[in-house]
């Protein structure tokens, strides 16, 4: 195994990714930051330096476990103190698993400008997967936004709530298209909005005809829920979040914050034209354009627009396709993790969008999340006084089950805010049932895709409805579960998951768009947090650490 050195200075710098000039975070100089790529086993030390000036930063390693490192998690308020501005932290950790993974920042809602990237692990030589192909790409989409990160956290603390909209561009590989003619003042600067703009030209790949490609594909949207298509081809999904899937085809891909899969792609289409590669908003009304790539068939002229219109399917608000991609994807029959048969404990979350005080937030059993001074790893560790740190009382495992109508916007939409967390039992095992309900929007419910720090979970469950502890529990996926770290909770439905509490450390579990983690969309679970071995002083610095300060 190797070590592999990044030394990266996170930076706000005028980019164009949709034509547009705007703020963006950028490691070295670029948005989508550097890839990472690996083999499983390595160890990834990254130095990041904050350049950002007045703003504090945290990069977390989406989908790396941490075992061993949960102090490298970059989970601000939770594992460690933001990195101040001008200071430089170093990540340590292994990538103990072949897969394609992510990262992006996790201090306010940072990772909307930009600052987000892809890990590709490979497997450890001579070990081989149940599938070939001839190359590999990383393919991330993102939603971008023009208002500053600044503007839409400010309004989603503000009473009148101000919500961040739709995004004004889909962007593919940090490439999009904004129309630069739907400027209310168009020449207010020179070269705000430039259509010609090389940064902005669609991202291209380039395959040679007859070759296989797995394309490792990524979704770190802040807001929506995608659609993915390669017009004129096939996709088979064979790897999601780093589990080998049982493979099956599709033409389009629906993929949630968080997620990634890898699909395979044959250029086997005729070779004098290149096709569109299209991605599109589902689950809200769209008020973006589709964002574009181009699929081009070497040696033909690269950028060349395809002869055909891009697509606009599927329909946004159809739900059952997007269920069935959920239900179809199972762990490969060679790759089998069988999941403990019983659990130790169930906590169910229903999914509510609330206020406090005539604030907007998200609650989970009407109780909203909020993230401490002082993260709760180094409290717990260090043996704090806890009582100053966060509410000790641990948040509700569930809700009025039987008279709450979840089809309806709930009579008293009020919640309350607390920072408590739920202590595990170490190496027990949790079911953790996602209830979706109405939002405060009549005839309104939304996807969310909820993200678990630290551990791969079972996909036990998906339905839709109010979840039914006789019935449904019996039909739970015990046989084949694909393990995930990122799982949708479909509108008005439910989704099951299991995992074992045993990674000492304390992680977050969240809603992963953005501004729903920010308006208390999430929770916190401990578990054999006296396992931890020692913390790096640099992780402290913040809250009640202050006394332990960095050297
Ligand atoms: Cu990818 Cu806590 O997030
Ligand atoms: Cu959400």
């Amino acid at each position: 195994a190797r070590i592999r050195h990044y030394r990266w200075e996170v930076k706000y710098e005028y980019k164009s990714p949709d034509c547009f000039k705007k703020l963006a975070i950028t490691i070295n100089g670029e948005t989508p930051g550097p890839k990472i790529l690996a083999q499983q086993g390595d160890t990834i030390v990254a130095e990041l330096k904050n350049s950002l000036l007045t703003e504090n930063v945290a990069i977390h390693w989406h989908g790396i476990r941490q075992i061993g490192t949960p102090w490298s998690d970059g989970t601000e308020g939770v594992t460690q103190c933001p990195i101040f501005p001008g200071d430089t932290f170093i990540y340590k950790f292994v990538v103990d698993r072949a897969g394609s993974y992510l990262y992006h920042a996790h201090y306010g809602i940072q990772r909307e400008a930009g600052l987000y990237g892809s890990i590709t692990v490979s497997v450890p030589n001579g070990e081989s997967e149940p599938f070939a192909y001839d190359h590999d790409r990383s393919i991330i989409l993102d939603d971008w936004f023009h208002k500053s990160t600044y503007e839409q956290a400010a309004g989603l603390s503000s009473i009148p709530f101000v919500w961040v909209g739709e995004p004004q561009s889909l962007l593919i590989n940090g490439r999009g298209r904004f129309n630069c003619s739907l400027l209310a003042t168009p020449s207010l600067e020179a070269g705000v909005c430039n259509a010609t703009n090389p940064e902005c030209s669609p991202y291209v790949l380039t395959v040679i005809p007859g070759k296989t490609y797995r394309l490792r594909i990524g979704s770190l949207t802040s807001l929506s829920a995608l659609s993915f298509q390669i017009e004129g081809h096939n996709m088979t999904v064979v790897e999601a979040d780093g589990h080998y899937v049982e493979p099956f085809q599709t033409k389009n891909l629906y993929i949630y914050s968080g997620e990634t899969y890898s699909v395979l792609i044959t250029a086997n289409q005729d070779p004098s034209r290149n096709y569109w590669v299209t991605t599109n908003v589902v689950s809200r009304k769209p008020a973006t354009p589709t964002g574009l790539a181009i699929l081009n068939y070497y040696p033909k002229y690269f950028k060349k627009s395809p002869p055909t219109l891009p697509t606009t399917d599927p329909l946004w608000n159809d739900t059952a396709p997007r269920l069935a991609q959920s239900l179809a994807v199972k762990a490969h029959k060679s790759f089998i993790h069988s999941p403990p048969l019983t659990s130790d404990k169930v906590i169910v979350l229903l999914n509510t969008q609330n206020k406090i005080d005539g604030y907007y937030r998200w609650s989970l059993n009407n109780v909203s999340f909020s993230l401490p001074h002082t993260p709760y790893l180094i409290a717990l560790k260090e043996n704090l006084n806890l009582n100053h740190v966060f509410d000790q009382t641990p948040p509700p495992e569930n809700y009025d089950f039987k008279n709450y109508d979840i089809y309806a916007v709930a009579e008293n939409v009020n919640a309350t805010s607390s920072n408590g967390i739920y202590r595990l039992k170490f190496n027990t095992t949790v079911d953790i049932i996602l209830q979706n309900a109405n939002t405060m929007t009549v005839n309104n419910s939304e996807t969310h895709p909820w993200h678990l720090h630290g551990h791969d979970f079972w996909v036990l469950g998906y339905g839709t409805g109010k979840f039914d502890m006789m019935k449904d529990v019996g039909k739970y996926n015990l046989v084949n579960p694909i393990m995930k770290n990122t799982v949708p909770v479909h509108p008005y439905g439910w989704t099951a998951l299991r995992f074992r509490a045993d990674n000492p450390g304390v992680w977050a579990f969240h809603c992963h768009l953005e501004s729903h983690f920010y308006m208390g969309m999430g929770v916190v679970f401990e578990a054999g947090v006296e396992k931890v071995g020692k913390l790096p002083s640099s992780v402290m610095g913040c809250g009640e650490t202050k006394g332990f300060h960095r050297p």
